[in-house]
């Protein structure tokens, strides 16, 4: 279908249709019952992606307000990423990383390194974000040589175990628990619209500041401050104003590294290159991957140059490496995805829209009688729904329901929090304004459905 990437939803079957369904008995016959939730009405299985659509397995169209997971920054299948991919295939599929490196990785690592925050930076390539992640441990380890690091409820940073021991949420931690790393520290994430005392900007950054004079509870000495500079996964929390600068000052005060995790949030997702920027915080350390990659897994550790020269010069065998590093498909992807950003002022455009998506979704679902807030910066943006006068548990499963009633009317969100109870708009991009303003109005129609038989949990 050759318009395919601006459309509106066509629904030609309820979704899930039949091939969906089909799918969906398939996949459980083979994959592990843990990975993909299987129900009557869930999933629909992905056949082609252009621009803001979907088109599933039986032909129905969607608009993609979760850039599948915010990867497709600069839409699904961008023609000129798909290009550059096709003539990266044709001269060079795979190389050797860190042995006889391809040579499109050099050119992504100077053109990453002339973006990232500090005039002299060095960078490690990952295969995902939580690889990324864990490189910036290891370096922060080696550039301070103290274990403790302080991390902050509702943190996200990836679920392989170096990763995982950072990631707060129980659900991901608790069957694995005695496999983690315990030196790390949750401290409370301030945010926008506070809580209670203990919660609040001065007193975490009190605490911090504690922790790193005397170290984590177990004793260890802290050497790295792990942050999202606006949690994705926990629903789109914006930290209170100043909380990032004082991270940074704190970390400064005691030689700590403060390590940005931009994975969720950089390359323009937030309307600023990097979220960091809009706090007034340069991170020593800089993790990114999902969109970088334009829609091939990528991720990145950017340093600044004294921080990354921790890791000694390689006498042969690297310490930190990995069979795709630096893979050279991704790496051209990458450098499309950087081309396509620029020309097209994309980073301009979220945060522009970002500010009407705001107001017509705080407009559209002031009478709803579930939303708590609607928050956001630039395309990242989330819809917190609760209960009136009930604690935020009792929002439990209300984003499914959310987002199950948003997908049979052809648009896709994303839903995250806790309880389940934050529906999130990741879109691509770009992302046309009439698929932008169908998708967030037709998301504040079902939320009043939602709204007016609150009490049906999701199934
Ligand atoms: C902030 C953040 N860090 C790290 C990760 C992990 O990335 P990946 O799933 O590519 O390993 C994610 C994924 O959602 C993320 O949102």
């Amino acid at each position: 279908m050759s318009d395919l990437g601006s459309l509106l939803p066509r629904l030609d079957v309820p979704p899930p249709g039949p091939r969906s369904r089909e799918l969906a008995r398939r996949l459980a016959a083979v994959e592990s019952r843990n990975v993909t939730f299987v129900a009557d009405d869930f999933p629909i299985f992905w056949a082609e992606a252009r621009g803001a659509n979907v088109r599933d397995a039986d032909g129905n169209i969607y608009i993609d307000l979760s850039g599948a997971f915010g990867v497709a920054g600069v839409g699904h299948a961008n023609d000129a990423v798909v290009a550059r991919i096709r003539e990266q295939a044709g001269r060079l599929l795979h190389g050797m990383g860190d042995v006889h490196p391809p040579s499109v990785k050099v050119e992504l690592l100077e053109r990453l390194c002339a973006l990232a925050p500090w005039p002299d930076a060095r960078a490690v390539l990952a295969c995902t974000g939580s690889e990324a992640v864990e490189i910036a441990l290891k370096t922060a380890m080696l550039a301070t040589g103290r274990p403790g690091l302080i991390a902050f409820e509702g943190a996200y940073h990836g679920l392989t175990l170096g990763a995982l021991a950072t990631t707060a949420r129980r659900h991901f931690r608790a069957p694995f628990e005695p496999l983690l790393y315990q030196g790390v520290e949750f401290l409370p994430f301030p945010t926008q619209t506070g809580g209670d005392d203990a919660r609040s900007s001065g007193a975490v950054l009190a605490a911090v500041e504690d922790r790193l004079q005397r170290g984590t509870a177990d004793g260890r000495e802290v050497g790295a401050i792990l942050v999202e500079p606006i949690q994705g996964r926990a629903g789109i929390r914006i930290p209170a104003p100043g909380f990032l600068a004082g991270l940074h000052e704190r970390a400064r005060a005691y030689s700590a590294v403060l390590i940005a995790d931009e994975v969720f949030t950089g390359f323009g997702r937030t309307g600023t290159l990097f979220a960091a920027e809009a706090e007034g915080l340069v991170p020593d350390i800089l993790c990114a991957g999902k969109a970088l990659g334009g829609g091939l897994p990528l991720g990145v550790c950017l340093a600044r140059r004294e921080v990354m020269d921790a890791w000694p010069a390689s006498a042969g065998e690297g310490l930190h490496a990995s069979t795709f590093m630096g893979h050279p498909l991704a790496c051209a992807a990458a450098l499309a995805f950087l081309d396509e950003l620029e020309r097209r002022s994309l980073v301009d455009r979220a945060r522009q829209l970002g500010v009407s998506l705001l107001e017509r979704l705080r407009s559209g679902t002031e009478e709803a009688g579930v939303v708590r807030e609607v928050r956001g910066r630039g395309f990242f943006v989330g819809i917190e729904l609760g209960l009136p006068g009930r604690d935020p548990e009792s929002a439990r499963g209300l984003g499914t329901r959310v987002a199950l009633a948003a997908l049979r009317r052809g648009v896709i969100v994303l839903v995250d929090g806790d309880y389940e109870h934050v529906v999130e708009l990741v879109p691509p991009l770009v992302i046309t304004e009439e698929q932008l303003w169908h998708g967030a109005d037709a998301l504040c129609e079902v939320i009043h459905a939602v709204g007016r038989k609150p009490e049906e949990r999701a199934p």
